[in-house]
């Protein structure tokens, strides 16, 4: 099995075997089976922060669990639930159209609900963990269904304990079947990232309402970032790495014009699709694996790239990065 189509990076990559999971019981059946109970297994959503760089000999359990359902109204919060399964866009347009905003920021990001907690996706001043209630998860060896809350998530900056083998992580050791978010009462915009203030400068609107700021990070999002069903892709490929206040002095006062944020514990993230774009690669390619035009940060497959070239391109980059600014950029897709 080929699983070019279930990767938004279009790479490909040989399967041994996929086995859909609509349920808990479909993953305590693998488990169970004399077999697939044994064998490795990879955890797959929608494969849009994963670069496949060789075959797969583990078993593929591709998530598929549905349902969207409001399943608790307090006073100060609308609890929603969703399937591992769904389609995060699709899940922000229904909480929308519902009547149950907080997610609009958040609105097109590629993937499943499932993956959101795996590395806290996050965008225009939000992240996943600022609306997280709890999640679902069966363990991969004891099939047991466990529920976990936010301190056990060790939510960090496009991090969690799914991302991590060591020290307790759960990278590899369980499977999220259902996200359920905490949307609070009532509703207030978040507002403040230099994009979404532009447009509120363009457009005049003062007190934009949810809708009204899901069209304006559409926009955004559409005007600066490729749409994976047209161009290959895994969004931002490196994190924004995070310095200290003396380094990041260092670099401005050879570099007067990097863009970068104050943090509250005193040190500053870099955007790295200022670093990368500064080193000369906004555009540029070697093979069929590329750097976007407009967004130095998003490598894009250019039609037929392997793994291996997206790999050799990155770490390209990571080089002359590292070589300018004395800063190691690190990858922000998981690459198997
Ligand atoms: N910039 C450049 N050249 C470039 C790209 C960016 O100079 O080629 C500058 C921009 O002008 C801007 C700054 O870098 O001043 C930051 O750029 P942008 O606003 O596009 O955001 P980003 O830091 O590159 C992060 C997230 C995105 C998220 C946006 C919006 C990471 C790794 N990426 O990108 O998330 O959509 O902020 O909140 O944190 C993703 O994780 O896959 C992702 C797309």
């Amino acid at each position: 099995l080929n699983l070019r189509p279930y990767n938004s990076f279009g790479l490909p990559a040989q399967a041994r075997q996929l086995v859909r999971i609509r349920s808990d019981a479909d993953v305590r059946r693998v488990l169970d089976h004399p077999e697939l109970g044994r064998a490795q297994k990879l955890v797959l959503g929608g494969g849009s922060n994963l670069v496949l760089t060789r075959d797969v000999a583990a078993l593929v359990l591709k998530v598929e669990v549905a349902g969207i359902r409001l399943v608790e109204e307090r006073e100060d919060a609308w609890i929603v639930e969703a399937g591992a399964g769904e389609s995060w866009h699709a899940l922000v347009e229904w909480t929308l159209a519902h009547g149950l905003p907080g997610l609009e920021n958040m609105a097109l990001i590629p993937g499943t609900v499932g993956a959101s907690p795996v590395q806290n996706i996050g965008a225009y001043g939000l992240e996943l963990k600022d609306r997280f209630e709890s999640l679902d998860a069966v363990d991969l060896v004891t099939g047991r269904s466990v529920t976990l809350g936010a301190r056990a998530c060790h939510f960090g900056y496009r991090d969690s304990v799914f991302k991590h083998t060591d020290f307790g992580g759960l990278a590899g050791k369980s499977l999220i079947t259902r996200v359920r978010f905490r949307l609070p009462r009532p509703w207030q915009p978040v507002l403040g990232y230099v994009d979404l203030e532009r447009k509120m400068a363009e457009t005049g609107v003062r007190g934009p309402a949810p809708q009204q700021i899901f069209e304006w990070v559409c926009a955004i999002r559409r005007a600066k970032l490729p749409d994976p069903a047209a161009l290959g892709n895994a969004g931002s490929f490196f994190k924004n790495p995070v310095v200290s206040a003396e380094q990041c002095r260092d670099i401005i006062g050879r570099d007067p014009h990097i863009v970068h944020y104050p943090l509250a514990d005193g040190r500053v993230k870099l955007a790295a699709g200022w670093l990368i774009d500064a080193c000369g690669w906004k555009g540029k390619s070697i093979g069929r694996a590329g750097v976007y035009e407009k967004q130095a940060l998003v490598l894009v497959n250019r039609g037929g790239a392997s793994g291996a070239e997206v790999l050799t391109l990155a770490r390209a980059i990571q080089e002359s990065v590292y070589g300018r600014f004395g800063i190691r950029l690190e990858p922000e897709p998981v690459v198997v």
